[in-house]
C-alpha cells in the first residue's frame, strides 16, 4: 500500500485530551524507537509502511499504545474489527475453544465447523448453498479462480479465461495478482498472461462512461471470444475508491455471465459482513454471484476466511482434493462465529446505514473544503475513500494523502496508509459500532488536518 516510510523521528505534537482521544507524547514516542527499529531491521522493507505507533490493547473503536496516547480508530485494521476491537463475546469465544485444548483440527470434523458454515448458509441467498474456510482473502480468491476455471475447462479447452476489473485489488499471490488490476503489482509475474484480461471499473471518476458498453467494447477491442470465459470476478465496491458499481451495470453483468456461461464471482472480502450498510455488499445490487469470497470482516479479527458457492461450483473436486491445512481452524471459526451474532444480532448492519449519510456528507464538505486536493469522495455504509489528487485533475496525490494520515494520527485519529492502487487515497473505516459523536469527532480531525494542507 504505502510507498513511503513514516521517519522514525519524535515530534512535539499538541496534547489532546478527549473522552476518546488522548496525545500525552511526542509522536512517535520516544521510548518505542527501538522496538520500531528493530521491526525496520528483521523484517522485509515491505512491512513498515504503516505509520509508527505500537498498538498494545484496543476496546470497542478505540487504539492505545503502552505510553498512555488513544486513538479513535478509523482503520478497523484493514477493515477487519466490524464488531470493534476487545468484544467481550469475541473474547469468551477465543478463550472457551483453547480452555479445550483444540486450537487445531485440520479437515477432521469439528462441532464449530459445522456451527459456523450452517450460520453462513442461512445468512446467504440462493444459490450460495455451500461454504468453503480457508485462512486468508487471497486464499479465498485463488480459490474462487481456480473452481472457475475448472468449470470452464469442462466445457472446452479455451474457455479459462477470467475477466476482472483496473486497479481492482483480489490479493498478493500469483492468480490474485494476476486478477488484479494493477499492473505495477504485477510486473514480477509478466503481464501478458492472455487468461486474465481486465476492464475498466464504472467508477465515474477514472472511467468516466459507466455503461456496461464498455465492457463489451473493452473485451471485443482485446480479441476476447465471449464464449472463452470462465469467469467474472470483481470486487463487490472497489476497494481503492471505495465506489460500487452502477446497480444497472451490475444487473447488465449477471445477465452477460448468464449468457456466456461464466461463472459471476464478487469478491466480497472488504465489502461483506455489513461495511456498506448491507449484510452483504451484493446485496446493493439486487442480483446473487454463483461464488463469493469473504475475509476480513467474516471474523473481526482472527486469521479466517470463505469461499460460498453454487451446490455445482462447490462439487467439482472430490472428497480430500480442495482443502487447506488451517481450514476452518477451530479457535478462528468460534471467533467467527461470534462475530457474525454480534454483527447481525447487535444491529451494526443498521448502524453502518444509519451512519452513512454522516460519513459521506462530511466526506464530501472535506472535499469542497480542500481547494481542488480531494478529486472524489466516495463510499456506502461505512467506508469511504478520499481521492488526493492534483490540483482539480484526476491525478493522484500520495505525497498529500501520506500528509493527511501522519498529521491525524498526530491528532488522535487512527488511519492506515494512503492506497496505493489508482492512487493517493485514504480509507476512513471505523468498526461498525461506532457512534454518531465519536465519528463526528474524528471526521472533524480530517477536515481540520485537510483544511491545513
Ligand atoms: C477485496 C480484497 N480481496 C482480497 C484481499 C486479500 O486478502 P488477504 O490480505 O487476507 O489475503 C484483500 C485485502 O486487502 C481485499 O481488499
Amino acid at each position: 500500500m504505502a510507498t513511503r516510510e513514516f521517519p522514525l523521528v519524535p515530534k512535539e505534537v499538541e496534547r489532546i485530551q478527549t473522552p476518546y482521544r488522548r496525545i500525552q507524547t511526542p509522536i512517535p514516542v520516544p521510548e518505542s524507537i527501538p522496538i520500531l527499529e528493530n521491526l525496520r531491521a528483521s523484517e522485509p522493507r515491505s512491512m513498515g509502511g504503516q505509520p509508527p505507533i505500537i498498538w498494545s490493547g484496543g476496546d470497542g473503536c478505540v487504539i492505545r499504545d503502552s505510553y498512555g496516547n488513544q486513538w479513535i480508530d478509523f482503520s478497523s485494521g484493514v477493515l477487519v474489527t466490524g464488531s470493534g476491537h476487545g468484544h467481550p463475546k469475541i473474547v469468551e469465544a477465543i478463550q472457551k475453544t483453547a480452555g479445550q485444548g483444540l486450537y487445531h483440527a485440520y479437515c477432521f470434523p469439528t462441532e464449530i465447523r459445522a456451527r459456523l458454515t450452517s450460520k453462513l448458509e442461512s445468512l446467504l441467498p440462493e444459490p450460495l448453498s455451500r461454504v468453503f474456510l480457508v485462512t486468508t482473502g487471497s486464499e479465498a480468491t485463488e480459490c474462487a479462480i481456480k473452481l472457475a476455471r475448472t468449470y470452464g475447462l469442462r466445457s472446452h479447452d479455451s474457455k479459462k479465461i477470467l475477466v476482472t476489473f483496473e486497479n481492482a485489488f483480489h490479493g498478493r499471490t500469483m492468480g490474485s495478482q494476476l486478477a488484479g488490476g494493477s499492473p505495477a503489482l504485477k510486473s514480477w509475474v509478466g503481464q501478458d498472461n492472455p487468461d486474465f484480461v481486465q476492464i475498466p471499473y464504472p467508477d465515474g471518476f477514472r472511467c468516466p462512461d459507466t455503461s456496461f458498453d464498455v465492457f463489451i467494447d473493452t473485451l471485443a477491442r482485446k480479441g476476447v471470444d465471449p464464449s472463452d470465459v470462465c469467469g467474472v470476478m470483481s470486487e463487490t465496491y472497489q476497494g481503492c475508491n471505495a465506489c460500487l458499481m452502477p446497480v444497472e451495470y451490475a444487473k447488465a453483468l449477471r445477465k452477460w455471465c448468464d449468457e456466456n456461461g461464466a461463472v459471476l464471482i464478487f469478491d466480497e472480502v472488504q465489502a461483506g459482513f455489513g461495511r456498506t450498510g448491507a449484510l452483504f455488499g451484493f446485496e446493493h445490487y439486487g442480483i446473487a454471484p454463483d461464488m463469493a469470497c469473504f475475509g476480513k470482516g467474516i471474523s473481526g479479527g482472527m486469521p479466517l476466511s470463505a469461499v460460498a458457492g453454487t451446490d455445482e461450483l462447490m462439487s467439482l473436486y472430490g472428497p480430500g482434493e480442495m482443502t487447506s491445512t488451517h481450514s476452518a481452524n477451530p479457535i478462528c471459526a468460534a471467533a467467527a462465529l461470534a462475530n457474525i451474532e454480534i454483527i447481525v444480532d447487535g444491529g451494526l448492519v443498521e448502524n453502518a446505514r444509519a451512519l452513512e449519510p454522516v460519513l459521506l456528507d462530511a466526506g464530501k464538505k472535506i472535499m469542497a473544503d480542500s481547494n481542488g486536493r480531494i478529486g472524489r469522495a466516495d463510499g456506502a455504509g461505512l467506508v469511504m475513500a478520499l481521492q488526493f489528487v492534483q490540483p482539480n485533475t484526476t491525478t493522484p496525490d500520495p505525497e498529500a494523502a501520506f500528509e493527511v494520515v501522519a498529521r491525524s494520527i498526530e491528532k488522535g485519529v487512527m488511519l492506515f496508509a494512503p492506497v496505493g492502487i489508482g492512487g493517493g487515497a485514504i480509507k476512513i473505516n471505523p468498526p461498525l459500532l461506532i457512534t454518531e459523536q465519536i465519528l463526528r469527532e474524528g471526521l472533524d480531525v480530517i477536515a481540520e488536518v485537510v483544511a491545513g494542507l
